[in-house]
């Protein structure tokens, strides 16, 4: 079996070098992703195991033409219509090639040397690393033992030199979903000069659990002054468009306003933004292709539970296996059956919901692994 590259993170040791470069990258480590594999079930990196929506695809195949030309910088026509889908104003609207790169954008809108940024562990793993790019200390706060961010224990972490929260809901990678009433008292507690990111990349797939809407939250306080919470999501997980790199803020607009200043030109590219464009136009479609992975999810959940697994209830297109010292081990169970996870050593391993098939296969798998 030939595996082209390692799902690891890269080791934190920089090559010796006599140039002056920052000693504290030293700590960094460079995302790796997921490993590829010939003919592999890929259940590894939380993507859609679908293409672009149908109506997308021919907006993509005519739009390559263009492709000569510098995208529009502003991302208009995309900035318009989210606008008129939340009922804000374009300029409470900021794209970014990927909510990963928005990431990035908020740490170096807020945080210089020493600032600390506050983070639930384990989430989203590139919180940490866009804190260490801008010279940031990582507070990382401990999940319940339920495997939620605790926002009780992140309120208390706060400090003078906080400058930036993130809170992930669904968590990724745990799946699990923070309450209504619990992330406005969260949002109540932190002080009104400290950035919060609801980040909502998985919101499409929640279904009926009760959360809050954070794009609909912010809206509301934009009629106040405080202007801390902000709410970022993305085309990559139920649009399926991953690999074009689009996402976006829904923001006060003190907040819009410097996140654009710090973005790269031209970093959303035109096919991106034409693709978003078209997505956002067919709900239909995309309400279906949810209500089949929430369904799948659940399917896959049940038949997890049945075989003796941990599996915290997810509004996400992934569950989460808190196996904790089996994790490597389950990992290259399901890889010996060419199925590839994303495990967390130590801790526990996310399994992506595919298509029917691919999930039987990893039920199949998980079945057969022996736990002890
Ligand atoms: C919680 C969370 N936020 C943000 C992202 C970034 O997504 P993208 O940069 O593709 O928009 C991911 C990707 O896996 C994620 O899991």
């Amino acid at each position: 079996m030939t595996i082209s590259r390692t799902s690891t993170m890269t080791s934190p040791t920089i090559p010796t070098t006599t140039l002056r470069t920052r000693p504290d990258l030293a700590g960094l480590a460079s995302f790796r992703a997921g490993p590829t594999l010939e003919r592999a079930i890929k259940l590894d990196s939380n993507e859609l195991p679908y293409g672009p929506l149908a109506s997308v695809r021919d907006v993509l195949s005519g739009a390559v033409g263009d492709v000569n030309r510098y995208p529009d910088n502003t991302g208009a026509e995309l900035a318009a219509r989210l606008a008129e889908r939340y009922g804000v104003s374009p300029d409470n609207i900021t794209l970014g090639p990927g909510s990963v790169n928005l990431c990035l954008q908020l740490a170096q809108v807020t945080c210089a040397g020493g600032d600390e940024i506050v983070i639930p562990w384990r989430s989203f793993e590139a919180y940490p690393s866009v804190a260490k790019t801008v010279g940031a200390t990582v507070r990382t706060v401990a999940l319940t033992a339920d495997h939620r961010p605790d926002l009780p224990a992140m309120a208390a972490a706060i400090s003078d030199r906080t400058r930036l929260v993130f809170v992930c809901t669904p968590n990724n990678p745990t799946g699990t979903v923070l309450g209504r009433a619990e992330l406005e008292q969260f949002f109540d507690t932190v002080p009104d000069d400290v950035i919060v990111v609801l980040d909502e990349a998985y919101c499409e797939f929640t279904g009926d659990i009760d959360t809050l809407d954070g794009v609909e939250f912010v809206k509301q306080r934009l009629a106040e002054p405080r202007h801390n919470i902000v709410a970022m999501r993305t085309f990559s997980k139920a649009y399926g468009l991953a690999g074009l790199r689009v996402g976006y803020c829904v923001s006060a607009e003190p907040v819009s306003d410097l996140l654009k200043r710090v973005a790269l030109p031209y970093s959303v590219n035109a096919l991106a933004q034409r693709a978003a464009v078209a997505s956002l136009a067919a709900t239909g479609e995309l309400a279906v292709r949810c209500k089949r992975i929430s369904a799948e999810r659940d399917r896959v959940r049940a038949a997890l539970l049945a075989a003796g697994y941990e599996v915290p209830v997810s509004g996400a297109n992934f569950l989460w296996l808190p196996l904790d010292a089996a994790t490597e081990r389950f990992k290259q169970h399901c890889l010996a059956s060419r199925i590839l996870v994303r495990a967390f050593p130590g801790n526990g391993v996310r399994v992506t919901i595919g298509e029917p098939d691919e999930n039987d296969a990893f039920v199949v798998a998980a079945r057969t692994f022996q736990c002890g």
